[in-house]
């Protein structure tokens, strides 16, 4: 699933910007969902109602990983099976790869992922 959000600059920190994923029933325990922004494509995964963030783009070749498969921790890219763990972002078969990882809150009862 994607879903398309902009990114709004906090009030305090003049270079992050939360950007609104959405209410918590829209990523259940065990799902994954991309979100699309001006500044980037990210991956939000909801583990066991714990919420991680990781940039959205695989690094070998650029699949979107949110549209692969969530297997308890593990992000399989859909289009060469490359792994990687959402808590830290580390490819499998290599911690020197690793996606960025973004800290995500719930405000209000909506979801956010802090952006740079
Ligand atoms: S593009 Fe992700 S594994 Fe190749």
């Amino acid at each position: 699933m994607s879903i398309r959000a902009t990114a709004e600059p906090h009030a305090s920190v003049s270079l992050m910007a939360l950007v609104r994923v959405g209410p918590p029933a829209a990523l259940p325990p065990g799902s994954m969902l991309q979100v699309d922004t001006d500044c980037g494509v990210y991956t939000v995964c909801n583990i066991d109602g714990e919420l991680h963030a990781v940039d959205g783009i695989c690094p070998h070749r650029g699949g979107p990983l949110a549209h692969g498969a969530l297997h308890g921790t593990t992000i399989v890219c859909p289009w060469h099976a490359w792994e990687f763990d959402c808590r830290s972002g580390e490819y499998d078969l290599d911690p020197a790869i690793r996606l960025k990882k973004h800290s995500v809150t719930i405000k209000d009862g909506i979801i956010f992922v802090d952006l740079p």
